[in-house]
């Protein structure tokens, strides 16, 4: 007998918050969601009254957990703070035993935010703009670096359109282990958590400030990434508070921005670029997708746009540049058919210019990354 939703909700209408109302009624409730005999959803309280929070937060994972058809629920307590600022700013490097750029167990330390164990790096794929093909460099970008022996994992923190799942044709929902913590999905040897596996497609995704930083954190502490050497994370386009205290949040090695050539996205890029600067976190260089167009046909190569602006962009702004990336049909159409080609085309020449942008990426991490590591078995 599966459990739905409406009886989880039944359930909760008949426990109170520290106010006294029901956690139906509440405004605190996140989404509820359930894959198969497991439970899933969050309270974000104000950081203030989170003490008195968590026993209703126990109250409720008990009282779940005892409906028939339960086998294990997770319920998360997070922290909002009032005003709409910046999310409060977790101990920074503090697990370093006092070397504040030494290396510690799960990497070397970052800007912002605490590491994750056993992950030794997390990049961030950004770009002003929406649309310029973050998402699909980010897959392919992540793919070419397990390419290079490294064990990846992929955030798909778009938590407004997160695209990961179609990307890599993901339908499973992950699985819960033991009580609190998700398992990421395995894809084409990449560990990956994206919020579109946690929510149906159809559900209109309405997120304030401070509820996307605790979905973003729980997506980031509370999955079961193991022993990475990275993890891409795929972030929201714009440059706007969200991605702000995303990037003072995630403890970030770096940045990589995707711009195609037009002047347009190039000032949205340099906003992202100024965005990581505020928060510390460096640029580990810039890519220009969507850069020409090679005739299928005649194999003419055609500027669509004003090729090679952000090459320009980026000596003027004095960051790396990464590579080119041509307009490219099959790269479209590997992408949206979840089959990305770097993955199923590993011999064509478009995934070898990402192979190309993954060993500047895999350079700029450092010795933190192996230079070539026979540590994984590449799945096909
Ligand atoms: N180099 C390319 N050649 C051809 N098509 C591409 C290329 N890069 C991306 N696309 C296509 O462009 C569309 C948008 O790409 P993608 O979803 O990666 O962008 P995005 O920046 O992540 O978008 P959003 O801002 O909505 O998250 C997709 O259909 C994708 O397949
Ligand atoms: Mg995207």
């Amino acid at each position: 007998m599966a459990i739905t939703v409406e009886q989880v909700q039944t359930c909760l209408k008949s426990i109170k918050g520290p106010d006294g109302t029901d956690l139906m009624a509440s405004g605190h409730l996140s989404d509820i969601v359930v894959t198969g005999d497991k439970v899933f959803f969050s309270l974000t309280v104000d950081a203030s009254a989170a003490p008195a929070w968590e026993a209703v937060r126990k109250t409720a994972e008990q009282a779940v957990k005892a409906l028939p058809g339960v086998t294990s629920v997770l319920v998360a307590l997070t922290a909002e703070r009032k005003g709409g600022g910046a999310a409060p700013q977790p101990q920074t490097q503090g697990h370093n035993h006092g070397h504040s750029h030494g290396h510690s167990h799960g990497g070397p330390a970052r800007a912002g935010g605490q590491n994750i164990p056993g992950v030794r790096n997390i990049i961030a794929v950004a770009s002003g703009k929406g649309g310029v093909g973050k998402s699909t460099t980010a897959i392919n970008l992540a793919l070419g670096l397990r390419d290079l022996g490294l064990k990846v994992g992929v955030l798909d923190s778009d938590i407004y359109g997160p695209s990961i799942p179609r990307l890599l044709a993901i339908k499973e929902k992950p699985e819960l282990i033991g009580e609190r913590r998700l398992k990421p999905i395995e894809k084409f040897g990449l560990k990956v958590m994206s919020i579109g596996f946690l929510v149906e497609e159809e559900t209109p995704m309405i997120w304030r400030g401070p509820m996307v930083m605790s979905a973003i954190t729980q997506m980031l502490r509370e999955v079961e990434w193991g022993d990475l050497d990275v993890i891409v994370v795929d972030m929201p386009p714009g440059t706007g508070d969200a991605q702000l205290t995303l990037a003072q949040q995630v403890p970030l090695a770096g940045a990589v921005i995707v711009s195609t050539p037009q002047d347009l996205a190039l000032i949205d890029a340099r906003r992202g670029i100024a965005m990581f600067g505020r928060v510390n976190v460096p640029v580990i260089g810039l890519v220009e997708n969507m850069s020409y167009f090679l005739c299928p046909k005649c194999g003419e190569r055609t500027e669509i746009f004003s090729h090679g602006g952000t090459r320009a962009e980026a000596t003027r702004l004095n960051v790396p540049f990464l590579g080119e990336v041509p307009l490219e049909p099959s790269i479209r159409e590997t992408s949206d058919a979840g089959l990305p080609i770097v993955a199923t085309q590993p011999d064509s020449p478009f995934s070898k210019i990402y192979r190309d942008i993954a060993a500047k990426v895999r350079d700029a991490l450092g010795a933190s990354a192996p230079r070539q590591g026979p540590r994984i078995v590449i799945e096909k």
